[in-house]
């Protein structure tokens, strides 16, 4: 099945995929993104994915190209081009194509890219026996709600936890923790979901937004507070949620063990309801 790229209103292989090396994107990060699954053809989540990507732009100074009805009809064409039945859909803008100079020198047109991609879930042992994690200092930036693609800092985080050999990097601001490289993060203690609030020093996951809503239908008592690090040492349970991940257990924080070091009732709870919600 051909994997499909739609760049400035045109479809093509993705391998003849091409911008300009003048894009700002490419020059200086300068761009935000988003990635939504699609689960047997349909996109999930796509209005909560597109609205964020508005509010990302909208902090950039960017201004969206199209309307939420283009989006969804641009994403819907690529999809059934592609004739995957489950796929992921990366979207990204950028500010436009300009000489190199860090100033926005007058009006540009945003450059538009999507790509439509198989997608490989994370090995099911991971699901299965919990993932481990590592926690790593905070180094990105204060605007850490706008989904840039400029991502040094997850980049790094992520090389981080694999040649730790573990699944995910965790960050850690002032002893406390906000979120993984590409996750959020929530911890349960007795039958009390507690995760990072949102704010400008982490990603509003969709996942994490949905999950919240399943786990107060399930009847546990949510908290957005903050979490330290030993907040996490010492709960029942700690999972994450993410596009890529859906709900993944956390085994272990930094070689130590959470809980019995498996995937508790709760997560495991909440697992089942997100499996259940993509239909
Ligand atoms: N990232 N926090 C960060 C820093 C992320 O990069 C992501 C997802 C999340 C989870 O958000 P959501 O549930 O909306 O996917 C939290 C995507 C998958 C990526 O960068 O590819």
């Amino acid at each position: 099945m051909p994997e499909i790229a739609f760049i400035n209103n045109v479809f093509m292989p993705l391998a003849e995929a091409r911008v300009s090396i003048e894009d700002r994107g490419f020059q200086f990060g300068d761009g935000v993104y988003e990635l939504l699954r699609v689960y047997a053809g349909r996109p999930f989540r796509l209005i909560d994915h597109l609205g964020r990507l508005e509010q990302s732009a909208h902090a950039l100074g960017i201004s969206l190209p199209y309307t939420q009805d283009r989006w969804a009809a641009v994403v819907a064409e690529a999809v059934s081009r592609s004739g995957f039945h489950d796929a992921k859909v990366y979207i990204q803008v950028t500010r436009g194509v300009a000489p190199r100079d860090h100033a926005v020198t007058g009006p540009m047109t945003p450059t538009v890219a999507m790509t439509v991609r198989a997608m490989t879930p994370p090995a099911p042992v991971l699901y299965d026996q919990g993932a481990d994690v590592i926690t790593v200092p905070d180094i990105r930036w204060a605007r850490c709600d706008v989904k840039a693609i400029s991502l040094l800092a997850n980049v790094l985080a992520k090389q981080q936890a694999r040649e730790a050999g573990v699944f995910e990097a965790l960050f850690v601001r002032d002893g406390y923790v906000l979120e993984g490289a590409t996750s959020n993060v929530l911890a349960i203690q007795g039958n009390t979901l507690v995760t990072p609030p949102e704010g400008p020093l982490l990603l509003s996951g969709v996942t994490r937004k949905v999950v919240l809503g399943l786990a107060r239908q399930a009847g546990v008592v949510i908290k957005e507070q903050s979490v330290s690090e030993a907040d996490l040492y010492a709960a029942d349970e700690v999972l994450l949620t993410g596009t890529t991940i859906e709900v993944l257990p956390v085994a272990r924080v930094n070689g130590r063990p959470i809980g019995a070091g498996a995937p508790g009732p709760i997560t495991r709870l909440m697992m089942d309801r997100f499996r259940d919600s993509r239909v």
